[in-house]
């Protein structure tokens, strides 16, 4: 029985006594209601260690194409559930934390775009995955950090195209593509945050380090940059180059992976601006730290909050994530 009071919060708060071995019950309930918990790389350590699959957007919308499990537990954000559910609709998808949301999708509405579309005849729409499912039912085809180029591409050059929402996104695959792509103003608060000077401070401190960015970053922050790249694409980047000192612009939930990955290299996160805002550190994206391991051992007891999508939207937005995922069979050519 899910109680009113939780329906209000929006995850379930209900305290687990100490005799409970949350890790090995958490496994417990996967195995026997056939659930999988999958879990993005800026989510806190643990919940990354007990996750079935770690990895990036792209390769979470991958993963949740192709499971066959009944139950989806996404340890991210909200339009990464939507995202699974709207590729498994038969499939139960749940959340820890339904206020888990993302100020980037948050920075485009669904009604504002279409606007801004109805103005603009004759152009395709290319979203970026952190979006609602309401924007990408009005999108032509959806992009993640690790694909977007290589969609970009896929358009003939003459092709006019709207981008949204990241600005800084766009901006840097408009200078990779030679394109003039129109871009929505939108941006994430955790990656417009990283402070340029400390950066180069930091940078002069540690001659020996590479600086990787994210392209969520402003464009200083990627000037400044010796890899630019998606999460999995930092990561890997990490683990092949020898350098042996990084100074990391993203989320930083991602050096639990690096320092697991590279036991031996040192992984540096980049300074935000200011250190505390919306709750949690700055280079700490509020809504992924919602996660936590008490949630996500009610949600799998209670199998709530689940997410769910209005099949309209559900219907129209499948196409542009399927015509995303078409494309990026090519990334493991
Ligand atoms: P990637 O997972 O594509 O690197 O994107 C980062 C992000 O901001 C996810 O919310
Ligand atoms: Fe959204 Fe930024 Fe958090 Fe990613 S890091 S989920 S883009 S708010």
């Amino acid at each position: 029985m899910i109680k009113e009071e939780w329906k209000e919060l929006g995850y379930i708060n209900e305290p687990i006594a100490d005799d409970i071995d949350i890790k090995a019950e958490i496994r417990k309930m996967c195995e026997e209601k056939n659930a999988v918990i999958l879990a993005h790389y800026y989510t806190k350590g643990e919940i990354q260690d007990i996750a079935d699959f770690v990895g990036d957007s792209l390769a979470l919308a991958q993963w949740a194409a192709k499971t066959d499990a009944d139950i989806i537990v996404m340890c991210g954000v909200h339009f990464m559930a939507e995202t699974d559910k709207i590729l498994c609709p038969d499939k139960k998808v749940l959340v820890c934390d339904l206020n888990a949301g993302c100020s980037l999708a948050d920075s485009c509405n669904a009604d504002e775009l279409k606007a801004f579309i109805d103005e603009h005849p004759g152009y395709k729409v290319v979203s970026y995955v952190n979006t609602t499912a309401a924007v990408k039912a009005l999108t032509d085809v959806v992009v993640t950090s690790s694909n977007a180029k290589l969609i970009v591409d896929s358009f003939p050059k003459d092709e006019k195209l709207i981008f949204g929402p990241d600005h800084n996104l766009g901006d840097y695959i408009n200078s990779l593509t030679g394109r003039q792509m129109l871009l929505w103003n939108g941006g994430c608060h955790v990656h417009g945050q990283f402070s340029f000077e400390k950066i180069l401070l930091l940078k002069q401190e540690n001659p020996d380090a590479k600086v990787l960015v994210h392209p969520e970053c402003p464009k200083p922050i990627q000037q400044i940059a010796d890899v630019i790249g998606s999460t999995a694409n930092l990561l890997n980047y990490a683990i092949k180059d020898d350098c042996q000192k990084f100074i990391v612009a993203t989320e930083s939930g991602i050096l639990h992976k690096m320092t697991k990955a590279c036991p031996d290299k040192v992984f540096i996160p980049a300074p935000p601006e200011t250190t505390e805002t919306m709750g949690c550190q700055c280079n700490e994206c509020s809504f992924m730290r919602l996660n936590n391991m008490q949630k996500l051992y009610n949600t799998l007891k209670y199998e709530w909050p689940e997410v769910t999508v209005d099949e309209e939207i559900a219907k129209k937005a499948i196409l542009p994530i399927n015509r995303m995922l078409e494309i990026s069979e090519q990334l493991k050519n």
